[in-house]
């Protein structure tokens, strides 16, 4: 193009709360036109407290014993996944290279020396001073070795489905050795108007540019390499790339595992058996395993699928359930997939919906390998997976269903993590997420419920906190809710959980372990309708009503034990402007804190630093990553670390194990209102029309990022 594009004010509806009307309908479809799919009228804990049980009376020991376990997973992991397991050099592991060893005090203690950005609208990244960045990988940027070279104007399914997908999401890296790394990355969905120039409507795009947005979601692979001596990484760009590999919703053939694999639920015309299913859908965040392989949820699945209306009745609430209109053929923000291709047709294929919203893995070490949706983990929209090894050496897998008054999940293996770099272990490890105990969460506050009155105001004990208890929805192919068998568990989750009175919150996004203490944290995005009319009101994990910037809660299993059936809970930051009077960061003094909304996904660094990024910062300025101690007398001091571009999300942040680089996914850049290819809100990162893209960050001086 070459006049340069007129950047566009932002215009976002206040119907969407704090995101743009264009990232509600290329996001979710329209998700805040649609009721909320929790109907249910499940006791919140207002109700229940139980006032024999105190989070300050819990004794955690334990805890390290975790913690080694789990960090010794994680260092055998990568290779121990890995073809390249003969390498000769170790891969960059948390601890290793003197990292954690030169963290002051108890890992997540350590203070963050980076002086903090201002919260900003600039159309760039922002990196503190003494930072510098990279953009790693664009939307159109070969993949596949040979990829035909990015045509806007002439985009087709074949060359997408080479090329860099679009909208990143969850970021992976995992070393193959010092140098060189595979880049891991979710490409959730699509944003139709800022990719086909003169779009008009859905119904306008041809049927091969729908199929060229079918090729642009799902996942990439990318082999990496190291720059210099730096804590840049850039693609390799030439030789064989041999782990280089697309996986899309238009072709990549996935296995069905687990008790619900071949199921009456999952059979389709095409696939009479119920175990193979084409595509990945909406892959939002996801979990590096501790065995080298990486973890994917399936998130808004439902806004690909037409044709509610003409299902069976008794198919119908199961639908509603999960977010799919059943009074209407085209919902409001469907992508109507269907003109590419009829299984997107519930009236034609009833099942096939069935078939998403699961936890995916890919072992991005083996391309030749068939990606599985593990039933197991149970069906519902998938933010995504982190798994822990336990202390008694099961794998631990924490999820958020992300929908307003949706649940908290664990599953718990049946089998055991086997360390080491053998083949043996290999094969074994990747069945560990075939069969286990899929529990949901029951949250309980520990303060009267008078005192939680919907404002954010700290109760009497002078903070947000309680017990909690994993309730066991099935275990292997026994189930324990009344009228379900495990196949109806497993691929009706939500009712499962509704059954069982599981714990209404606000939007649980990322849930993460942190692999050196083993505490859990769950990033709660928001809730508009937190506390309206006919809705469960604020509760103590959940303490705002019209919750419009989200809160962070921390789980803390008992006896430090991450299969344990019981927990205790707090909520360190409770988000917002730290003028704001509901705010809260862990007692540390506000004025010193960077302003923060709605946290999204979190990471740890190699000293067990939390850090954050955010989706639709609901203060003005642009989204962001931040980073906070969780232990010791810095608990509480978060500071924004950088800022995406115009209209973008951050997502996937990913320290590596060296602790010198931290990337992040830049998605949805310039998503805004009346934006399009010819008029962009964005022009990052070329400067001529908005691509998402993924980005490292490094210290100037090679030091440790953060501290
Ligand atoms: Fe795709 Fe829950 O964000
Ligand atoms: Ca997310
Ligand atoms: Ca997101």
């Amino acid at each position: 193009m070459s006049d340069r594009p007129r950047l566009l004010p932002l215009l976002g509806g206040t119907r969407h709360g704090s995101r743009d009307a264009m990232t509600c309908l290329y996001r979710c479809g329209n998700a805040c036109d649609h009721p909320v799919p929790n109907p249910t009228d499940n006791p919140y804990f207002g109700d229940v407290v139980d006032t024999e049980i105190s989070r300050r009376g819990v004794v955690r020991a334990g805890a390290v014993g975790a913690l080694v376990l789990g960090f010794g997973g994680a260092a055998a992991g990568a290779l121990a996944g890995s073809p390249a397991a003969a390498a000769p050099a170790a891969p960059p592991v948390p601890g290793e290279g003197g990292v954690a060893a030169t963290g002051a005090g108890r890992p997540g203690s350590g203070a963050l020396t980076f002086k903090p950005i201002p919260p900003n609208k600039l159309d760039t990244l922002v990196v503190p001073n003494g930072y510098d960045h990279s953009v790693v990988i664009r939307w159109g940027d070969e993949v596949v070795p040979g990829a035909p070279a990015f045509n806007l104007g002439r985009q087709t399914a074949a060359a997408q489905s080479k090329q860099f997908g679009y909208n990143n999401d969850f970021v992976g890296v995992l070393p193959i050795d010092r140098r060189r790394a595979l880049l891991v990355v979710n490409h959730e969905y699509t944003n139709e108007d800022l990719m086909f120039p003169g779009f008009t409507s859905q119904d306008a795009l041809t049927v091969e540019q729908v199929r060229v947005a079918m090729a642009a979601h799902g996942m990439s692979v990318v082999e990496l390499e190291r720059v210099e001596n730096t804590g840049q990484w850039q693609p390799v760009r030439r030789g064989r790339r041999e782990y280089n590999r697309r996986v899309t919703a238009l072709a990549t053939k996935f296995e069905m595992t687990g008790p619900a694999a071949g199921s009456a639920w999952l059979r389709t015309a095409a696939d009479p058996k119920g175990r193979t299913v084409v595509g990945t859908l909406n892959n939002c965040a996801g979990g590096v395993t501790p065995w080298g392989t990486v973890l994917s949820g399936e998130e808004n699945f439902n806004q690909y699928f037409v044709g509610g209306d003409a299902v069976a009745e008794e198919q119908k609430a199961k639908l509603t359930r999960y977010g799919i209109p059943t009074d209407v053929r085209y919902p409001s923000g469907s992508r109507k997939w269907d003109r590419a291709d009829e299984r997107f047709d519930l009236a034609r294929h009833p099942n096939e919906a069935n078939r998403f919203g699961w936890v995916v893995e890919i072992d991005p070490f083996d391309p030749q390998s068939k990606p599985r949706k593990h039933t197991a983990l149970g069906r519902f929209k998938h933010e995504g997976a982190n798994v822990i090894v336990a202390r008694d050496g099961r794998v631990v897998a924490y999820m958020g269903d992300d929908e307003r008054f949706d649940y908290l999940y664990k599953f718990v293996s049946d089998k055991k993590f086997m360390p080491g770099k053998s083949s043996v272990a290999r094969r074994h490890n990747l069945t560990l997420l075939e069969s286990g105990t899929l529990y949901v969460a029951r949250i309980e506050g520990d303060s009267p419920a008078a005192e939680i009155d919907g404002s954010g105001k700290l109760p009497a004990d002078g903070g947000f906190g309680g017990r909690g208890r994993w309730i066991k929805l099935v275990s292997g192919n026994r189930s324990y809710v009344d009228g379900m068998t495990a196949a109806d568990v497993l691929t009706f989750t939500r009712l499962a959980g509704d059954k069982v009175g599981a714990t209404k919150m606000d939007r649980p996004e990322d849930v993460e372990p942190s692999l050196l203490t083993g505490k859990v944290y769950v990033a709660l995005t928001n809730n508009s309708d937190r506390g309206k009319a006919g809705k469960a009101p604020a509760d103590e994990a959940n303490p705002r009503n019209s919750n419009r910037h989200g809160q962070i809660l921390e789980l803390v299993e008992d006896r430090g034990d991450n299969t344990a059936e019981t927990f205790a809970w707090s909520l360190p930051i409770v988000c917002g402007d730290p003028a704001d009077a509901s705010t809260y960061f862990a007692g540390y003094d506000k004025t010193r804190v960077s302003p923060i909304s709605c946290p999204d996904n979190v990471a740890f660094d190699a000293t067990g630093n939390l850090w954050i990024s955010t989706d639709g910062n609901a203060l003005g300025s642009n989204d962001g990553l931040f980073a906070t101690a969780v232990e010791g007398p810095e608990r509480g001091h978060l500071k924004q670390f950088l800022t995406v571009p115009l209209g973008a999300e951050t997502c996937g942040p990913f320290i590596t194990g060296d602790n010198r680089s931290v990337f992040v996914a830049v998605q949805h850049p310039g998503e805004v209102t009346g934006a399009s290819v010819e008029n962009p809100a964005s022009t990052w990162p070329d400067g001529d029309f908005a691509k998402p893209g993924v980005v490292v960050t490094w210290r100037l001086d090679g030091g440790p990022v953060g501290s």
